[in-house]
């Protein structure tokens, strides 16, 4: 399948997987270039510069197709090493850099000197339209779905993606709640070029985290996420479990006067006991709605063949079957 956005990445399936902390590593980002997506590894799961280089070098060594890097923007007080993050990334040849978390302006011209494309990830149609305005190549545009930050608007991609088709220029793809040939083919109707999906990629055999992970989201419905951190103006969407229980018992109890300090013990530091370790009741994870439409750890390979295939067979015989 050819689209604006296997084009303009140089990658044989419109399929790309999105940054994910903590899973986003070289094994991960390799099996989906491999398999003729775009693999992503992302940049601050890697604690320093000089590690986030090694990775990138790792990953060279298990793929010689297009790789990408993701690189989100955080409200903090003391912001990582952007420009050490960004330099492991030229002089590591990477040639795709996805953004996420806030504008990217800043960082834009020596991305671009440095012939890199960059794909902005959106969660709404004015930021979609300020990353085209800013020069970005294209958007990942994030539906209310989605596993991680959804933002504030809770516009789902029903509305998101026809909307974003209709302002935009660029070339985007449709994030949030994808998994299967049908999503590909729904988004590819909606106006976009392609699809991200990052839930579906963790339950894969490839993705570098314990097996309870890939586990806990097969056995999840479309009823299981819950969106903490909104009295914070910082929506997550992540998988139930009793931490998360306590975490929106204390956003309600606490009301207008919460702060981040008052839900550390739920959301710092997590990731490495869930990845790595295990330990489902650690903290609060992302995890997307799209869970329930997950029901097998295929390789990444495998899933992604699939996808092509069925996203096919339902443009060839049953769309056009409804046509004759
Ligand atoms: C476990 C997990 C960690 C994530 N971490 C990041 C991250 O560090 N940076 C980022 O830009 N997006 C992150 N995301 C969002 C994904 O890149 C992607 O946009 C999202 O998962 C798409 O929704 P889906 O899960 O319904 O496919 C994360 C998602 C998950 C599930």
């Amino acid at each position: 399948m050819k689209t604006r956005i296997t084009e303009l990445f140089g990658i044989k399936h419109p399929i790309i997987q999105g940054g994910m902390h903590y899973v986003g590593f070289a094994e991960m980002a390799a099996a989906v270039s491999n398999a003729g997506g775009l693999g992503v590894i992302t940049a601050l799961t890697q604690r320093t510069p000089e590690l986030l280089a090694a990775e990138i070098a790792r990953c060279r060594t298990m793929t010689d197709k297009p790789i990408g890097v993701n690189l989100t923007f955080l409200p903090s007080v003391t912001p990582p090493d952007y420009p050490g993050y960004i330099k492991a990334i030229i002089e590591g040849g990477v040639k795709i850099v996805e953004t996420a978390g806030n504008n990217p302006a800043k960082w834009l011209p020596i991305l671009k000197e440095n012939g890199i494309k960059v794909i902005h990830k959106c969660t709404s149609v004015r930021h979609s339209l300020k990353a085209e305005a800013i020069g970005c190549d294209a958007v990942s545009v994030d539906g209310f779905e989605c596993g991680g930050h959804p933002g504030e608007d809770d516009v789902p991609n029903f509305i998101l993606l026809p909307r974003a088709a209709e302002e935009l220029k660029i070339p985007f793809v449709a994030s949030g709640g994808m998994a299967d040939g049908r999503s590909l083919v729904a988004a590819l109707a909606l106006g976009a070029e392609g699809m991200n999906m990052g839930t579906r990629f963790i339950a894969t055999k490839e993705a570098p985290v314990h097996e309870n992970v890939k586990q806990a989201i097969v056995a999840a419905s479309e009823l299981d996420t819950r969106l903490v951190m909104r009295p914070l103006r910082n929506t997550e969407r992540v998988l139930t479990n009793p931490a998360v229980e306590r975490l929106l018992l204390k956003e309600k109890d606490l009301g207008a006067a919460i702060k981040f300090e008052d839900i550390l013990p739920e959301v710092a530091g997590v990731y490495p006991k869930i990845m790595k370790d295990g330990a489902m009741d650690a903290g609060a994870w992302s995890c997307g709605m799209v869970a329930g439409l997950i029901h097998d750890i295929p390789t990444c390979k495998e899933l992604i063949d699939t996808i092509m295939a069925d996203a096919e067979a339902i443009i060839r015989k049953r769309l056009v079957g409804l046509l004759a």
